[in-house]
Parts: structure tokens; C-alpha cells; sequence
């Protein structure tokens, strides 16, 4: 046996998969291990180019034989398979990392919810304890603990009521696609109008537009409606008290990954939008004690590297606070701080951050860096 170490990725083809690749690459992160590519349905085939580093075929990402025998395994392939293939490898003796970027061990008690930059320190006790499954969280609690982890940190929080704009990638990929031939047949049919920018109607554009949201030929197979021009205030199924799953995640997996001693409530409306990539977030913070803005302000800034604080006017804010300003980008801006006219301990802000960065690809490749510390 070598002592190589053997990193197994699965679902690395998927929207995460391939974000993650991405930003591995970008980072220098398939060195000092080798990575082996596994696959749901083309065993044997070529696994993907990485330059310099010379991939095997795909494996079987069922062998439960032949997982068992790795140190890590990253999967982004989904609930599903986490949920068929980790307790037969646990039940077989798989005593590796298992990190991974779906729901399905979340909310179990031998799981953390990895986010580094906001709970590196239960991250590396956990693992001093025996933990070895490790979930990334939901992408809009992980945003927004992202943006606020300073005031968390400063037993600041209250309780917070979070409004959400979120993209259409974290309803998945088709999704992402079909929004934009909605956006495609909108702009068609309002096309011949719109030729004489002079003459043009708005009244008939918006006339042509809003016939073709109610009719039946826009596309929505997957959104079931038109996202385009349009908005959803619904995302995934129903819990009992009214509330999204996406809506009882707030509270729950914030509360986890923080590791709070008292439940810190964070409840709110979660909304589709028409942006690609990128979730919003308005939120009223209910602050333990009336804190001054520029010490809020320190305390957002100096949580991490990638916090930009936008100044509150309409220039900084139009330009720097956006989806269009954020997507493809680590940063996470912060910016509308601004005290409450409801009183003193209310605070009010807007935060942006790429979904499929930070809200997904990123914490997973930080904890297989982590991860490896530990099995070097
Ligand atoms: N559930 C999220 C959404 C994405 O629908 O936007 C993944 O956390």
C-alpha cells in the first residue's frame, strides 16, 4: 500500500461539480494527493482534462469496495446518491472525510456545516473529535452569515427577519437556462416595436410583454411560471407553519453552523428573481443593545478578507451592490447599513454574494483543503 493520499470526487460534472473544478484549478488544489473521477453512468470513461496531472478512467461511484478505500470523498452529485451510498460505505468501515455539497446530512447530529471563514473553529474541533461528515449549507444562509458573521460574532444579533432575491441557479441549471429563453422570447416578441427606439410605446411594449406572460407558449416546465419580468415568492416545498423549507432553513442551519448557545431567530420571505447567479438579501437585524453605525460598520468589515462595505449612496450602491457587480466574484459586499427609523437597536442592510461560489463550490474546496491537513 502507498501512502499517497486519495481524494475521490463524484458530481463533479454538475453545476457545483464544475464550479469547483473551476476554482480548483484556479488554486493549485488537486496538489499532493491524487484525485480519482467517479461516475453514476459512464464507467471507464475519460475522466476531466486537468493539465499536468494525468486523470485515470472514471470509476464506479456505487463500488462501495473501492470508495471505501479512499481518505476523502467530495461528492456534488446530490441528495440522492448521499442518501443511497454513505451509510453503506460508513456501515462498511469508511472511516475518511466524507464532504459534501447537498442537504442530506445537514441537520444530523455526527454532520457540521462547513463554512470556514465563519466556523473554522468548530470545523477543527469537530474534527479533533472524530467528525468526519461535513455538509455545506443552504447558499442563502451561508451568504448571509458570510456578510454578518461580524455581528454575530459581537453578540449583536437579536433576531433577524431576512427578505431574499434569490438567482435561478439555485433552483439548478435548467432552471438558469429556462429563464433565459424566457428572457429570449420577451425580447422577441416586443422586437418590430422596439426597431424605432424613437416612436416606440411603452404602453405597447409593455401590452406585447405582458400577453406573452400570460400566455401559454413562454417555457416553464421547470419554474412552472415566468420568471422573467416577473418574480416567484416561493421556493421549495411547504413546512407545517406556513413557512418554505428554504424559509425554516434560516433559523436552523444558521443556529448550527454558528454553534449557538441560544437560538438566535432569523425568519423572513425567500423570493425568485430573474438574476443568473447571485442571491440577494434585505434584512431587518433586531441588535442586542443600541450599537453605534461606525462600530457596526468595523464589526461587518473586519470579519474576513472578502467583505466590501458599501458606502450608503446611490453611486456606490448601483454600482457595487448588484448581482451584475458580484457574479463570477468572491466578494461580498455589504452596503444600505443604516439604523432604523423603527428605533435605535434596528438595523437595516443589503447584502449580494455569488450563489455558486460562496453559497456552494467555495466551502468545499477550502474543507478538502482543510481536510488534507488533517490526513497528511
Ligand atoms: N435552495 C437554494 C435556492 C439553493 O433555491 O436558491 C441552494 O442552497
Amino acid at each position: 500500500m502507498s501512502n499517497t493520499i486519495r481524494v475521490g470526487f463524484v458530481g463533479w460534472r454538475g453545476m457545483v461539480g464544475s464550479v469547483l473544478l473551476d476554482r480548483m484549478t484556479a488554486e493549485n488544489g488537486f496538489d499532493g494527493y491524487e484525485p480519482l473521477f467517479f461516475t453514476t453512468s459512464q464507467v471507464g470513461q475519460r475522466g476531466p482534462y486537468l493539465s499536468g496531472i494525468n486523470v485515470p478512467p472514471l470509476k464506479d461511484a456505487f463500488n462501495i469496495d473501492e470508495l471505501k478505500e479512499l481518505d476523502i470523498i467530495v461528492s456534488c452529485q446530490g441528495g440522492d446518491y448521499t442518501n443511497e451510498v454513505h451509510p453503506k460505505l460508513r456501515a462498511a468501515g469508511f472511516k475518511g472525510f466524507w464532504i459534501d455539497a447537498a442537504s442530506a446530512l445537514r441537520m444530523n447530529d455526527s454532520c457540521i456545516i462547513m463554512l470556514d471563514p465563519v466556523n473554522r473553529e468548530i470545523i477543527d474541533n469537530g474534527i479533533k473529535n472524530g467528525v468526519r461528515d461535513f455538509a455545506g449549507g443552504n447558499c442563502t444562509v451561508s451568504l448571509m452569515l458570510m456578510a454578518f458573521a461580524g455581528l454575530f460574532k459581537h453578540g449583536l444579533v437579536e433576531w433577524i427577519s431576512s427578505m431574499t432575491y434569490q438567482a435561478a441557479s439555485g433552483a439548478g441549471a435548467r432552471n438558469m437556462i429556462e429563464l433565459a429563453v424566457q428572457m429570449a422570447h420577451l425580447t422577441n416578441v416586443t422586437a418590430k416595436m422596439r426597431t424605432n427606439p424613437a416612436g416606440v410605446n411603452a404602453l405597447d411594449v409593455d401590452k406585447a410583454m405582458t400577453a406573452e406572460l400570460q400566455g401559454t407558449t413562454i417555457p416553464r416546465m421547470n419554474f412552472g411560471v415566468p420568471l422573467a419580468a416577473s418574480l416567484i415568492p416561493w421556493i421549495d416545498s411547504a413546512v407545517e407553519n406556513g413557512q418554505t423549507r428554504e424559509e425554516w432553513k434560516g433559523t436552523v442551519e444558521a443556529n448550527k453552523i454558528l454553534n449557538t448557545k441560544k437560538n438566535i431567530p432569523i425568519d423572513g420571505i425567500c423570493v425568485r428573481i430573474g438574476a443568473m447567479r447571485s442571491h440577494s438579501q434585505a434584512l431587518t437585524i433586531k441588535m442586542t443593545k443600541d450599537a453605534p453605525l461606525d462600530e457596526i460598520n468595523d464589526m461587518i468589515a473586519s470579519a474576513h478578507e472578502w467583505i466590501k462595505i458599501i458606502p450608503n449612496d446611490k453611486e456606490s450602491t448601483i454600482n457595487g451592490l448588484t448581482p451584475a457587480a458580484v457574479s463570477g466574484t468572491l466578494t461580498i459586499p455589504v452596503g444600505r447599513i443604516r439604523k432604523m427609523n423603527i428605533g435605535p437597536e434596528y438595523l437595516t442592510a443589503f447584502t449580494v454574494g455569488d450563489q455558486l461560489l460562496w453559497g456552494a463550490a467555495e466551502p468545499i474546496r477550502r474543507m478538502l483543503k482543510i481536510a488534507l491537513e488533517h490526513v497528511s
